[in-house]
């Protein structure tokens, strides 16, 4: 069932369609594996895809900061594109390839790039690392559309997620080396 923090019901949304057109079975592919889910008795019409990666399959990576959409942490990519989970139903996701951080793996140059950009101090992509599963995802993103972005392109790509940490200039730089890595990568093949 969806929880209250503060006030707020986590983990449901206004359901954008109600009614008996709605699928009786919804079924998303998560990490490569499908995963199945009965209408009113697994969620409700208005679970948020969110709710079900956390809460429903134990993706905890990405977070739910928020829960409206405006700081970036519960971000994944949805058949290739970044999306904010928290802004979408489960009913959306029918159907639909979704990749949490715990579905990149370990070898992928954007893992790898915020990795190594996080030594402490000046310059580092990562403190408390509660914002960085977001940005990994957005810059995943990122780089499969626009494999050699510019600084500019990244910073507007990282635009929507936040880091209350304050290491955007880590982050970016991050983004950078994992697109170099990328390039590399290419010209060795
Ligand atoms: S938790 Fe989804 S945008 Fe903040
Ligand atoms: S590293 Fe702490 S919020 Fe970004």
């Amino acid at each position: 069932m969806p929880n209250k923090e503060n006030g707020v019901t986590r983990g449901v949304r206004e359901p954008a369609v109600a009614g008996s057109d709605q699928p009786r079975e919804i079924r998303i592919r998560v990490n490569g594996s499908w995963r199945s889910f009965r209408l009113e008795s697994d969620l409700s019409p208005a679970t948020t895809l969110s709710y079900v990666l956390r809460e429903k399959l134990g993706f905890t990576g990405l977070k739910v900061s928020c829960d409206e959409g405006a700081c970036g942490a519960c971000t994944v990519i949805q058949d290739g594109k970044a999306v904010l989970s928290c802004m979408v139903l489960a009913v959306e996701a029918d159907g639909r390839d979704v990749t949490t951080i715990e579905g990149l793996p370990a070898d992928d140059p954007v893992v790898q790039a915020f990795a190594e950009q996080s030594e402490p101090g000046y310059g580092t992509a990562m403190q408390c690392g509660y914002c960085t599963p977001g940005f990994v995802m957005t810059a995943r993103a990122l780089l499969n559309d626009n494999p050699s972005p510019t600084l500019s392109e990244i910073k507007d790509a990282l635009a929507g997620n936040i880091c209350r940490c304050g290491c955007y200039a880590g982050i970016a730089q991050a983004v950078l080396r994992a697109s170099a890595k990328i390039a590399a990568g290419r010209s060795a093949s």
